[in-house]
């Protein structure tokens, strides 16, 4: 695998590379990562994947310093996972000067859910994808389910900016006991992690009724809610929205069963972590 720091190496370095697939992340690598890579194998002739620490998603105050930066580790686990090219700059040679030049993504995607919660945080994304996008040039590029709301924003941004670039989505990849691999995981504490799955249980709960029939998603989302406060969570929020545009679903939508999707995020001590469960 060739590790490139600089923008211009990069170039130089994926001239000759066909068709491009790109992983970009922000390291801390875990298998819903690595398994990311090698889906992306099947998409084109080059991996490229990235790891950046990216300061314009994080708000004041979150977790920006104390992410974790693993890069010997992360190293190792895309040679084994079979990756040709990773771009890890550092933050002057991706920010040489205040970025000034943002992707604003439109509030009725933004401004929902983790948009929230996190006020913006999607224009922080889609600023350095559109960024690495223009650095690496690639063809095809991937994305995890995990992170729902920003895959359907990422999809958006691609389509309406006319990218050519195809959005490719990866499943979520889970612990024996449901919980959602993620890179903050590791700040729980034993205790917590112990309580953690309990996410994935109400996301699933609250599926199970919804394809049982019932269309009551106001009650369905604050009886779960109810319970992981019972159980020392601090939810943001847990809802039943439309997969397509991440709104809540009208009574004709309510018949669609397949067309939705919860979405779950919730504070556990210190750690916010995000979920959820497509019907
Ligand atoms: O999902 C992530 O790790 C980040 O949001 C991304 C897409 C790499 C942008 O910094």
């Amino acid at each position: 695998m060739q590790i490139h720091e600089t923008i211009p190496g990069v170039r130089a370095a994926l001239r000759t590379a066909g068709r491009i697939v790109f992983v970009p992340t922000m390291g801390n690598l875990h298998e819903g990562h690595i398994t990311l890579m090698r889906q992306a194998r099947a998409h084109g002739d080059t991996v490229v994947a990235s790891i950046f620490v990216n300061r314009l998603q994080f708000r004041p105050g979150e977790d920006f310093e104390k992410y974790p930066r693993t890069f010997t580790a992360d190293c190792e686990k895309l040679i084994t996972a079979g990756v040709d090219h990773l771009f890890a700059p550092g933050e002057t040679e991706l920010y040489p000067e205040p970025q000034r030049y943002v992707v604003e993504p439109p509030a009725e995607h933004a401004d929902i859910l983790e948009g929230e919660f996190r006020p913006g945080h999607f224009r922080g994304v889609a600023t350095v994808v559109m960024k690495l996008f223009g650095i690496i040039q690639p063809q095809a590029a991937l994305f995890g389910k995990k992170d729902y709301q920003q895959f359907m924003v990422l999809s958006s941004m691609v389509r309406e900016f006319a990218l050519a670039v195809d959005i490719i989505p990866g499943e979520t990849v889970r612990a024996p006991d449901g919980l959602a691999l993620s890179s903050r995981n590791g700040y729980l504490s034993a205790d917590e992690r112990a309580v953690a799955p309990q996410l994935h249980r109400l996301l699933q709960q609250t599926v199970t009724a919804i394809r049982a029939g019932n269309r009551d998603f106001t009650s369905l989302e604050s009886a779960a809610m109810t319970e992981l406060r019972a159980s020392g969570w601090l939810p943001d929020y847990l809802a039943v929205r439309r997969k397509i545009d991440l709104k809540s679903p009208t009574a004709s939508d309510s018949a669609l069963v397949g067309g939705l999707v919860v979405l779950a995020a919730a504070r556990l001590g210190n750690t916010r972590l995000i979920d959820n469960l497509e019907i």
